[in-house]
């Protein structure tokens, strides 16, 4: 049975089965998981996979598994017998049944753009999920949601705005706080829940950016986030050794609001063996223990809350001696794969979603072990695009472990920082991250287009921007251009907008503002370099391979200096039509032609 084949039976029938290995199946990569509230199973979003799958965790056995749709991100249990599921795809949220070891899907139901982090106010039976693509929170009412009901115009009541690029939510255990993070820039809102009023909005100070899951205390009174650090200096072996290009803390922000001082961070690296891709954090039942898993090394950090000592000011570029020689206080362990998501079961018993070991892992953390592993399902082997993801999210292919390329390539897009990897040979001129998404059929590489052979850029980006103390085999290098192949453009929501704006934006854009001279084609590039005619740039070559303005309405940062922060910017201020073609456009037409490029 071929990949389709196989996932059209699941989702047909559900399956009641013990996962089998076989050539065709797809890895079912766990990206999030709920416990239930009575604690004795748990449910997966399998990414890759379209699926969701029961697990018993007293058996460590899997129970069913069922397919959903496109891109399970996220899931939440409403009660024992119902769960949501996020579907970053299908802009969908879709709501499954529990019957004991059955599941099945109850209804789908469209929220928006790329939803991702979802979380419930049991009390004020709401829904929230954040809608990425849109920089909103889709606010649901989850009895309409729920019930058996076909209608489906009054589920969403709202959508609220944010900041750029939403993707992780939490709720204060009192019902009363709605805490979204949001990545580009790197903020942190609250709501009340009651009013749905904003109540703050925080920058998350020193550079942050890659906010993780948030978790808030029990108290309701404080918000841990984890998070990268943009260091902004060099990329170079010196700097990355003592801690000064990219970082990895926890924030610590009082709830709702408060002055900046308020806002305290702890460093998680150890010089010589960082700690890379800070992904979630969850508190112990007594609120004593939090832990955090690290996908890009691996492991699940334990830490004893109480007597981690939040440096006022700066809180330095390493973990505090305090912790780091105190086994009572900071422990590691070592997991395997890209641990994504993370709950406690009981005091010491926690729960991870393993994306690259597409397993379930069941680890005692005052044992620093797995105790037990529940496979999920993958193929036999994996393929040469898998092995090539495995090395994309592995930090241990940096120098001493500090960030991966997803770190700066997040899932395969951006992150949205500007970071110096001196590929033009100079210091000092920093450079937007480009988005991967259709990066295969975009060369030549980098901002000036200097590279032209996609696998000569891997070498380059594993020794110059990873500084990697690894050898370099073929296989790594030919594996991570057959998964730069494998990503590409999420579906864009306005490509089939019959909107006239779009319809005069396109005819502005092939004719009397003559972008078309410079981004061309399907893909909206060139292969040859311009000048931009783009201000403030401190480099010396001012010619520019075009980026691809495929997606463009994806990204929140542009040019490569990443200075303009909307399109409207770039098109008023930093790329104008007179200086490239000698044209003024009036504000009409600038919105007519931004209209159009949000539609590519
Ligand atoms: C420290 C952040 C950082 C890390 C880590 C990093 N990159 Fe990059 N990457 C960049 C920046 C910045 C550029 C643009 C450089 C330039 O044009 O001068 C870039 C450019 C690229 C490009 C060219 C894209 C285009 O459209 O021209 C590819 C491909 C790429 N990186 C892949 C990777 C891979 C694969 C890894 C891991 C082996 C990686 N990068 C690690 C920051 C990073
Ligand atoms: C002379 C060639 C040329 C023309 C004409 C041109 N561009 Fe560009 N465009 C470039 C280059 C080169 C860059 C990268 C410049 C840089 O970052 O220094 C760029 C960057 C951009 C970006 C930023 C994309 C990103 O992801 O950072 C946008 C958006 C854009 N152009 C839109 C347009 C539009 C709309 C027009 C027509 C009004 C246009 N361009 C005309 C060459 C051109």
């Amino acid at each position: 049975m071929n990949w389709t084949g196989w996932f059209a039976l699941i989702a047909v029938f559900g399956v009641d089965f013990a996962v089998r290995a076989s050539a065709d199946e797809p890895h079912r990569s766990p990206l999030a998981l709920a416990i239930s509230p009575d604690k004795t199973v748990c449910l997966t979003a399998n990414y890759p996979a379209g699926t969701v799958t029961l697990v018993d965790l007293r058996e460590c056995r899997i129970l069913a598994e069922l397919g959903v749709g496109s891109g399970p991100v996220d899931v939440a249990w409403v009660d024992e017998s119902t769960a949501l599921v996020s579907l970053r795809n299908d802009d969908a949220v879709a709501v499954v049944k529990r019957d004991a070891a059955r599941l099945s899907l109850l209804k789908t139901v469209v929220v928006g753009d790329e939803p991702g982090g979802l979380a419930l106010s049991k009390i004020r039976r709401r829904a929230f999920v954040v809608l990425s693509g849109d920089d909103t929170v889709a606010v649901l009412d989850l009895d309409q949601l729920v019930s058996e009901n076909e209608k489906q115009e009054t589920i969403v009541l709202d959508r609220i705005a944010v900041g750029g690029i939403p993707r992780t939510l939490a709720i204060s255990p009192d019902d009363q706080w709605l805490v979204t993070c949001c990545a580009v820039p790197c903020e942190v809102f609250v709501h009340d829940i009651s009013s749905m009023k904003q109540v703050s909005a925080r920058k998350v100070f020193d550079g942050g950016f890659n906010p993780g899951v948030p978790s808030v205390t029990s108290d309701s009174k404080l918000v841990i986030l984890p998070s990268a650090v943009n260091r902004a200096f060099s990329v170079t072996a010196g700097m990355i050794d003592i801690g000064w290009v990219i970082d990895n803390r926890l924030t610590k922000l009082p709830l709702p609001d408060g002055e900046p001082s308020d806002q305290k961070q702890l460093g998680l690296d150890i010089r010589g063996k960082a700690v890379g891709d800070a992904n979630a954090v969850a508190f112990s039942p007594d609120g004593n223990v939090i832990v955090v898993t690290c996908g890009g090394t691996h492991e699940l950090l334990v830490l004893e809350f109480p007597s981690i000592p939040w440096p006022s000011g700066d809180p330095g570029d390493f973990l505090p001696e305090v912790l780091r020689k105190d086994a009572t206080r900071f422990r590691r362990i070592k997991l395997g794969g890209r641990p994504v998501a993370v709950q406690f079961v009981g005091q010491r018993q926690v729960v991870v979603a393993n994306y690259l070991t597409d397993s379930l892992q069941m680890v005692d953390i005052e044992a620093n072990r797995i105790t037990e592993t529940v496979r999920l399902g993958a193929p036999d082997e994996p393929n040469m695009i898998r092995r090539g993801e495995i090395v994309f999210y592995d930090a241990d292919r940096s120098l001493h472990s500090w960030f991966s390329c997803h770190t700066c390539h997040t899932d395969g897009h951006t992150s949205g920082q500007v970071f110096d990897t001196r590929n033009d040979r100079t210091y000092g001129t920093p450079k937007l991250i480009p988005s991967l998404r259709g990066v295969a059929e975009t060369g030549p590489w980098t901002w000036h287009g200097w590279q032209t052979d996609l696998k000569d850029a891997m070498k380059r980006s594993l020794t110059e921007s990873m500084n990697t103390e690894k050898p370099i085999s073929d296989e790594d290098v030919d594996s991570l251009a057959a998964y730069m192949e494998t990503l590409i453009h999420p579906q864009n929501p306005r490509a089939n907008s019959v909107s006239s704006n779009i319809g005069l934006g396109r005819q502005l854009f092939e004719g009397r503002a003559g972008c078309s001279k410079c981004h061309s084609g399907s893909t909206f590039t060139n292969s040859e370099t311009f000048d931009g005619a783009v201000e403030d740039s401190k480099d010396r070559n001012k010619l520019y391979n075009p980026p691809s303005l495929k997606g463009v309405s994806t990204r929140r940062r542009f040019l490569h200096t990443g200075k303009a922060k909307s399109l409207e910017q770039v098109l008023n201020k930093f790329h104008r039509p007179e200086d490239l073609v000698g044209e003024t456009l009036d504000d009409k037409e600038t919105a007519v032609l931004i209209e159009y490029l949000k539609s590519l």
